[in-house]
């Protein structure tokens, strides 16, 4: 689906506010059901999906793949899975999974381990400079081949194994590579064994834990065991708000004066909460109530205020429960006195953009000092923006982050922004210019000619 491109347009300072809002529901979890959905067995419901362009990226690769997926209401899904090894296509089948790298490696992984499929990759600008290499190594250990060889970046095409067998792995800080390596051991024969080195988010886990025959946790030792070509379930889920896209309001609420937000129904899965975490123990007053587990998930409504913070440091620990944050930490640390250190972000150069060099060169713009090694990020902080007259102009890069990020920049500050394909922000949370019109927020929308 192609998505018009549009600029936004910023330049007044948002008043105080005080509101209830529910941000759009998670993406991690709304991918992850749809693909767990289609190889499970039976019918799938899901609902309170998130409506956006990753999402709808993952649910056309699955049709190509000859899964019946139906729209039952805005949005609520049904999935009719049939089973392990069900998903079949035309030779050289493209699949173009767009913006989304988790689409891309989770749904990679279980064509992997899927016989006699070929199908060729591809995705949006953004997705064709990230490194996959990694992903590669472990699609080519259960057997899988990817050509031409040697090439590291979309497109390229995947040949699955005929003969998928268990593997030995050792997870890193990547969430997204964990899981496939999961999903791909599920039509592997024998059985794979995760070891996990550090706790990452856990949500494939989440969606799995009732095939015990299939999945079994050995938490002390922090391994998972995964039995392969075990029937999988059926699941019936409702998908909460995502605490990502929670936390650009968030922060736009700590940095504001006399503001209070409340954020219902947040996913408060303790590996996601990384954000609300060191905003907490650097001063800001974040609250969390009302906290239930639904569908083996923690949900909870989050409440902010305006806050006084210090200087924000962070560590290589952080990173594994913030992943997603650093583009709008950075803003925080920008408009907050003193210096700002975030070490072991090594990985933010294979996102969506690379994020320390991009954000680095924006706040730089706008006459923030900052320091940024392939690792680590140092901000000098203050309020003293050199952009008080000309429009800054930001190129979104098609990074939804980076966008949204600029975004709170200006709104917080006042400066004049103007951002160029902010469309990009319909990949994670379609209803953010929505919400940022219910808290007060202005912007003028300039469409492409
Ligand atoms: C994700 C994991 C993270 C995160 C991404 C979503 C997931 O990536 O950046 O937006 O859904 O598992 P990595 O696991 O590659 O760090």
């Amino acid at each position: 689906m192609a998505v018009k491109s549009y600029s936004v347009i910023l330049n007044k300072k948002i008043n105080e506010f005080n509101k209830v809002i529910s941000v759009d529901s998670d993406k991690s979890i709304s991918i992850r059901a749809f693909l767990i959905g289609s190889i499970s067995q039976g019918i799938s419901k899901i609902s309170n999906v998130l409506l956006s362009e990753d999402v709808f990226s993952t649910i056309n690769c699955l049709r190509k793949l000859n899964c019946k997926i139906v729209k039952i209401s805005n949005n609520q899904y049904k999935i009719f899975g049939k089973g392990l090894g069900s998903y079949y296509a035309k030779k050289n089948t493209l699949l173009n999974l767009g913006n989304s790298g988790t689409g891309l490696r989770l749904i990679s992984s279980i064509i992997s381990t899927t016989p006699n499929i070929e199908v060729n990759l591809t995705g949006d600008s953004s997705l064709k400079k990230r490194n996959m290499s990694k992903l590669i190594s472990l699609l080519n250990e259960f057997g899988a081949e990817t050509f031409p060889k040697n090439k590291i970046r979309l497109p390229f095409k995947l040949k699955s194994s005929n003969f998928p067998v268990a593997i030995r792995y050792i997870a890193g800080n990547s969430a997204q590579l964990k899981s496939a390596v999961i999903l791909a051991a599920l039509n592997s024969y024998g059985t794979t064994t995760v070891q996990e080195s550090f706790k990452t988010r856990d949500h494939t886990e989440n969606l799995l834990s009732k095939n015990s025959k299939s999945i079994l946790f050995k938490n002390k030792k922090n391994i998972i065991k995964i039995s392969g070509k075990k029937i999988l379930n059926s699941i019936n889920i409702k998908v909460p708000s995502d605490p990502s896209s929670a936390a650009f309001f968030s922060a736009l609420c700590i940095l504001n004066q006399k503001s209070r937000l409340r954020l219902k129904n947040v996913c408060i899965n303790p590996k996601r909460l990384g954000f609300y975490n060191i905003l907490k123990k650097h001063g800001a007053k974040v609250k969390i109530i009302n906290k239930k587990r639904i569908n083996n998930e923690y949900v909870g409504d989050i409440l902010v205020k305006s806050s006084k913070i210090n200087s924000l440091k962070t560590n290589a620990a952080h990173y594994l429960t913030a992943t997603d944050e650093y583009p709008i930490m950075f803003v925080i640390a920008a408009l907050t006195k003193g210096t700002s250190k975030f070490l072991g972000i090594g990985e933010l150069a294979n996102k969506e953009s690379n994020r320390i060099l991009e954000m680095k060169k924006i706040l730089v713009k706008t006459g923030i000092k900052c320091k940024s090694t392939n690792n680590s990020m140092t901000i000098y902080g203050g309020r003293n923006f050199i952009n008080k007259n000309n429009f800054l102009k930001i190129n979104s890069l098609n990074d939804h982050r980076i966008a949204m990020a600029c975004f709170i920049l200006a709104l917080s500050t006042g400066i004049k922004i103007i951002i160029n394909g902010f469309e990009t922000v319909k990949t994670s949370s379609p209803s953010f210019l929505k919400i940022i019109k219910k808290l007060g927020g202005t912007y003028e929308i300039k469409k492409k000619t």
